[in-house]
């Protein structure tokens, strides 16, 4: 089911993510399952998705799996879209329609036709799912604004303890706290559930994902704490003391929406990885994609740029061994959330035509070591 399109025209440029945090709040309650506006078709001329790769194959020799987040109504009405996800992809993540607000709009009402839909597939291509996410701000539906404490939490308990059972034996993997990091790294984010918990929720929610789905890896997933700064130290220290705890989290999801003019550079990026590591956990990059609206340089320039990004993060993960999937945020220009939330860009591995983009080989290459 495709959602309306988000028919408006933002204009964001240089906005870093987490000043567009509001919005994505604002439009994921909407009802934010399009890509809004319409990308700027960039005259590429690579070859065609069904003639290079697979990319699966590649990221199997190097041990990890290689995913993408979808939307149902794309794998209902698009033949190139559904060649191109079956063909290179082994992972799929719902862009949107595992989260609270579509699963439980109205307070017990469980609509999971969604992510069915997508899980179907992903069992028809032999592709493993990760669900995202159980505990989310952004996608939260208003009826959970209203609730008492103890309401809230007995809501949010329930709700993750419906899903996770629905998908129990179906999804390889949940985000289950998504974001609770304030955008500056001060401490939690004052979201519905840490005014309404406090710092606990997190815990409680990992602790009864366990319960309901004892057989997923459990995630925490966070933006812009990729690399170097107050925000990776402050999930460090989050998820280390959940691990002190007894608290049942096998990893930490990085988000991973760069800026090809201005990322986390690679090295501190495999030194974070290491230390959540030695902590035990497992680290995946989970929504992976490289903007260029703003770069310079000749159409050629740019994808090479945004080539080389790709690569020098994707080769981090292939040489960390507790680093397992490289998930991107969708795989062709035609359908990237980046259109409506910073912007007109390409930032993906496939042009609009699935064409395969100087990208493409750069996260290939990644995979096989070159
Ligand atoms: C975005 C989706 O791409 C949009 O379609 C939706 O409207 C809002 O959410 N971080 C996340 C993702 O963890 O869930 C967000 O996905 C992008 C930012």
């Amino acid at each position: 089911m495709l959602r309306t399109k988000v028919a408006m025209s933002l204009n964001v440029r240089g906005a870093r993510l987490g000043m567009l945090l509001a919005l994505v709040t604002a439009l994921a309650a909407c009802g934010g399952g399009g890509d809004g506006v319409a990308s700027t078709p960039m005259p590429t001329s690579g070859p065609p998705a069904a003639s290079v790769g697979p990319l699966r194959d590649a990221a199997t020799g190097a041990g990890k799996w290689v995913g993408a987040a979808v939307q149902s109504g794309y794998i209902a009405s698009e033949p190139d879209y559904v060649a191109t996800l079956s063909r290179h992809f082994s992972y799929l993540t719902a862009e949107y329609e595992m989260k609270w607000d579509p699963i439980q709009r109205e307070q017990g009402v469980f609509d999971f036709s969604g992510g069915d839909a997508i899980v179907a597939f992903a069992e028809a291509n032999g592709m493993r799912v990760k669900g995202h996410a159980l505990v989310w701000h952004g996608a939260t539906p208003p009826w959970v604004g209203t609730l008492s404490p103890p309401e809230l939490r007995d809501a949010m308990a329930n709700h993750i303890r419906t899903v996770a059972s629905h998908y129990r034996g179906h999804v390889a993997a949940w985000d289950v706290v998504n974001e609770a990091i304030a955008t500056d790294g001060s401490g939690l984010r004052d979201t519905v559930f840490s005014r309404g918990l406090g710092p606990d929720y997190i815990a409680a929610a990992f602790r009864t994902a366990r319960e309901a789905d004892p057989g997923a890896l459990l995630f925490y997933n966070e933006y812009d704490a990729e690399g170097k700064g107050l925000k990776s130290d402050r999930v460090y220290e989050l998820v280390q003391g959940l691990k002190q705890g007894g608290v049942p989290i096998d990893g930490v999801g990085m988000q991973m929406h760069v800026d090809a003019t201005s990322y986390p550079q690679p090295a501190d990026i495999a030194a974070n990885m290491q230390r959540l590591a030695a902590l035990g956990l497992l680290v995946n990059i989970s929504e992976m994609d490289v903007r260029i609206r703003t770069a310079p340089g000749s159409t050629a320039q740019r994808l090479d740029l945004q080539k080389h990004v790709f690569h020098d993060i994707v080769a981090v993960c292939a040489a960390e061994a507790r680093c397992h999937a490289v998930t991107f945020w969708g795989f062709s220009d035609k359908h990237s959330w980046i259109d409506a939330f910073f912007g007109a860009d390409n930032p993906l591995l496939f042009d609009e035509g699935y064409r395969a983009k100087p990208a493409f080989f750069g996260v290939e290459d990644a995979f096989l070591g070159r």
